[in-house]
């Protein structure tokens, strides 16, 4: 199969990409500002810029793979899950583009796009493997037997890690996102200084409970809120943020490095993928490198591959239309929809629950 044309407009990036046979030949995103000063994403903000920035990121993606849009095979679209408003701007530009040109439309789901990801840089990043994949709306720890047929092993049962990581910066009074705010304040401090808790981690976990594998980051964060507010009180609180951030991060990058190698070692496969947002955090990598091991791969997207983009859509799109898979003209955006290939994903959890091996 021949290029396709990828759209993502979930959250805040403006991406268009075109992937062909030899991987990415055109890449833009469009990171969208406005945002910044609201401290989190403004639903209706990111949907009008999506609008008036789609055509241009379209444009520049086919300029930069020196491809003309008749020669487009597939046009992939995220459908889900995000923010509606901001879905239906790319659903319905791909819909009409692709109805226009008559090649096939694929609706994506944003999460596989993540797990694609790594792939497209390094050929080896293909199923079987573990992965982790923690973004701003989703943690998720995800068995990929093979493309498209996946096992769900842990999730959040509240916060998403990265949502984790932009509410503590915001109550310290750092910038957004907060993810790499938080890694720069805690680069000039000393985790262990303050403390902090680990969620769902005890040493006498076993693979048949419930906390196994799942995750959770909300009462973490309600204790760096309380932590902040005693420290405020005694009027230490700007001297303490970069030991609060350093061992908030430590202590986020304990749990996902922990559930991660627990993964590994109960499925029994030595390599890992990782995905979203957060895996641009280095203390995160270099953490699960050194407890994974040398006996396990781990492989994990550069920085602008990690975050949102419209080449993880393309790729899932390309794999999916060249099986056969199409989208009818009545695909919608869903801002729920579920995670692709999971079939078995009940029925994996109960044995997964239950300590037992496949
Ligand atoms: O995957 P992504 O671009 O968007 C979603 O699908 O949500 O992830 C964005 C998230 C934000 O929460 C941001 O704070 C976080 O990724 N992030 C980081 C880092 N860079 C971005 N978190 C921790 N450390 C970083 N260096
Ligand atoms: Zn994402």
């Amino acid at each position: 199969m021949g290029p396709v044309l990828g759209v993502e407009t979930s959250c805040d990036e403006t991406s268009a990409a075109i992937v062909d046979g030899n991987g990415i030949r055109g890449l833009a995103i469009a990171s969208q500002d406005a945002h910044a000063a609201f401290g989190g994403v403004v639903p209706e903000l990111a949907a009008r810029a999506h609008i008036r920035a789609l055509d241009a990121m379209v444009s520049h993606a086919l300029e930069q793979a020196g491809v003309t849009r008749e020669r487009l095979e597939g046009v992939g679209v995220t459908a889900g899950p995000g923010l509606v408003g901001a879905l239906l701007v790319g659903v319905n530009w791909a819909k009409a583009f692709a109805f226009a040109s008559g090649v096939p439309l694929l609706g994506v789901h944003h999460m596989e796009g993540h797990l694609y990801a790594a792939s497209l840089e390094d050929p080896d990043a293909v199923p079987p493997f573990v992965a982790l994949l923690v973004s701003g709306g989703h943690t998720l720890l995800v068995e990929a037997r093979a493309w498209g047929d996946y096992r769900l092993l842990g999730q959040t049962r509240d916060d998403a890690a990265g949502e984790a990581f932009d509410k503590v910066a915001r109550r310290l009074g750092l910038g957004y996102p907060g993810g790499p705010e938080i890694q720069r304040a805690a680069a000039g401090g000393t985790p262990g200084t303050q403390a902090l808790p680990r969620p769902m981690l005890s040493a006498g976990d076993r693979p048949g409970d419930p906390s196994y594998f799942d995750l959770s980051f909300s009462g973490l964060k309600t204790a760096v809120a309380l932590a902040a507010s005693e420290l405020e009180e005694r009027g230490e609180l700007a001297d303490a943020v970069p030991d609060l951030a350093a061992e908030f991060q430590e202590a986020v990058v304990d749990v996902l490095t922990e559930k991660t190698a627990r993964a590994v070692e109960w499925t029994g496969v030595p390599r890992v993928v990782l995905g979203g947002g957060v895996a641009r955090n280095s203390r995160l990598r270099e953490r699960l490198a050194e407890r994974l091991g040398p006996g396990c791969r781990l492989f994990a997207p550069s920085p602008r591959l990690a975050t949102d983009n419209a080449a993880m859509i393309a790729a899932v799109a390309r794999h999916r239309l060249e099986s056969g898979e199409r989208s009818a003209w009545s695909l919608n955006a869903d801002p729920m929809l579920p995670f692709p290939g999971l079939a078995a994903s009940a029925t994996a959890l109960a044995s997964a629950r239950e300590g037992r091996h496949r």
